[in-house]
């Protein structure tokens, strides 16, 4: 397993263009398979996850041709339709498949997932969303089996938690469901309103995507289409809080900074001083940044993916901050290793309490999420030392080589392969 070897102390500088965001590029490349034509992304990011996506999907039989950020997906032929423990357990976002394949060809088999080691992630607002529509599931030795009797048919579903998944999984099974499907209490994150514009470009016909109620009428079949996928705003909310953790100058590019109001809005209020345009954020050296507390909530609250981010800064800070976690249970196993790092965290249920004005000393540390990688990272750029980072598999799920970028705007990062 590769490692990072992170010497801490050195300012960044320059500017910076955010990549494609993953958890637009998995729903969008799965969303090809309702449709027999030919789809072409682009802005589509390198990253491991969306590699074993691709990896999964050739398993299928789907032909796709990869370019750099490019990609041209057909899935007219399909010879497969089970997708087995090795790709799933390494991405929860494999459940996504279950939704087209149902609707498409009335079956599919999905090993149960693994992804994340953040809390339980269950599937059950999947399952019973899609059974809404008409499809039956059974557990046959780890696999979950669905089956629909002749098509999906639309209907009235009412999510229990907006989750982002099971919004994306139901929204593109209604897309070829005969009749209406009205689902409520959706999920209204960007990544949503990307698939959903992909699907439209495809033919489909979706209204209300980007708020609570989302409404579609189903089609009979999807024609060829391309779409560039949206900037990455967890990607690009790491880069200011980089740059505000190393009190350093930085200009962060294609960035959509709509998306990232909740961030700018905390960090502001600690102090940062920064400057937006509609793409792009300018992070000014000198601020002085003091404590704050927040807690993390869908769309457009705080993001859970940038929790952890966020508690490496507030180590810096000035004073006593607060997270609470309210997405995921289990969200917090960066604190033991910020800990290790010189942070000063205790967990209580689900609220951290940061103690700021700490000062990071390199260590041995281990990633245990992908999230939770990224803000050792962070730490480890600012600490006295030098940080081995291990287990850099989980970074390089989500950040296109991010040894490279960093190194690029001054950080001294290297990579040990193993
Ligand atoms: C997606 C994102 C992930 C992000 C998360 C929350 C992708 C590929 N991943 O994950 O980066 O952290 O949204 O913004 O887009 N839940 C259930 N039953 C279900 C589904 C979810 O109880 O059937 C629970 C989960 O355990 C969790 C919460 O709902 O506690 C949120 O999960 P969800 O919004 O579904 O997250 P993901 O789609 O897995």
């Amino acid at each position: 397993m590769d490692k990072l070897i992170i010497k801490g102390g050195y300012t960044i500088s320059g500017s910076v263009n955010v990549h494609g965001a993953k958890n637009s590029a998995l729903p969008i490349i799965v969303s090809s398979l309702l449709s027999e034509k030919t789809l072409k992304l682009s802005n589509v990011p390198n990253v491991v996850d969306v590699l074993n996506l691709i990896k999964l999907l050739k398993n299928y039989g789907v032909k796709i041709e990869h370019k750099k950020n490019k990609l041209k997906i057909n899935s007219s032929k399909i010879n497969n339709l089970s997708a087995d423990y090795d790709v799933v357990r390494k991405m929860r976002a494999s459940i996504l498949i279950l939704g087209p394949l149902l609707s498409r060809f009335g079956e599919a088999r999905i090993s149960l997932p693994g992804g994340c080691a953040i809390g339980t992630r269950p599937i059950d607002i999947h399952l019973t969303g899609l059974s809404k529509l008409g499809a039956s599931f059974e557990i046959q030795n780890g696999f979950i089996v669905g089956n629909v009797k002749s098509q999906l048919v639309g209907n009235s579903i009412k999510l229990p938690f907006p989750s982002v998944g099971a919004t994306e999984n139901i929204l593109m099974a209604s897309v070829l469901a005969k009749g209406e499907t009205k689902i409520s209490n959706a999920a209204r994150e960007p990544e949503i309103e990307d698939l959903s514009n992909c699907l439209i470009k495809m033919g489909a016909k979706i209204e209300g995507y980007g708020t609570k109620t989302i409404l579609v009428q189903g089609v009979t079949n999807l024609k060829k289409a391309e779409h560039h996928i949206i900037s990455d705003r967890i990607v690009a909310g790491t880069y200011i809080i980089a740059a505000l953790m190393l009190n350093s100058a930085l200009e962060i590019k294609y960035v959509n900074t709509i998306y990232l109001k909740s961030l700018i809005n905390v960090l502001k209020k600690m102090g940062a001083k920064l400057k937006e345009t509609k793409n792009s954020i300018r992070v000014f050296k000198g601020a002085k940044l003091k404590s704050t507390s927040i807690s993390t909530s869908p769309y457009p609250g705080f993001p859970t993916d940038l929790q952890a981010q966020l508690m490496s800064l507030m180590c810096l800070s000035d004073g006593k901050s607060k997270i609470k976690e309210t997405i995921f249970e289990n969200r917090f196993m960066h604190v033991p290793e910020l800990n290790r790092l010189g942070a000063n965290i205790t967990v209580e249920k689900d609220v951290a309490t940061i103690i700021g004005n700490q000062t990071f000393k390199g260590a041995q540390v281990m990633a245990s999420d992908l999230r939770a990688s990224i803000s050792l990272v962070l730490a480890a750029m600012n600490a006295n030392g030098q940080t081995t980072l291990n287990r850099v598999y989980h970074l390089d799920r989500g950040y296109e080589n991010i040894e490279k970028t960093l190194g690029s705007l001054g950080a001294k990062i290297k990579r040990k392969k193993n």
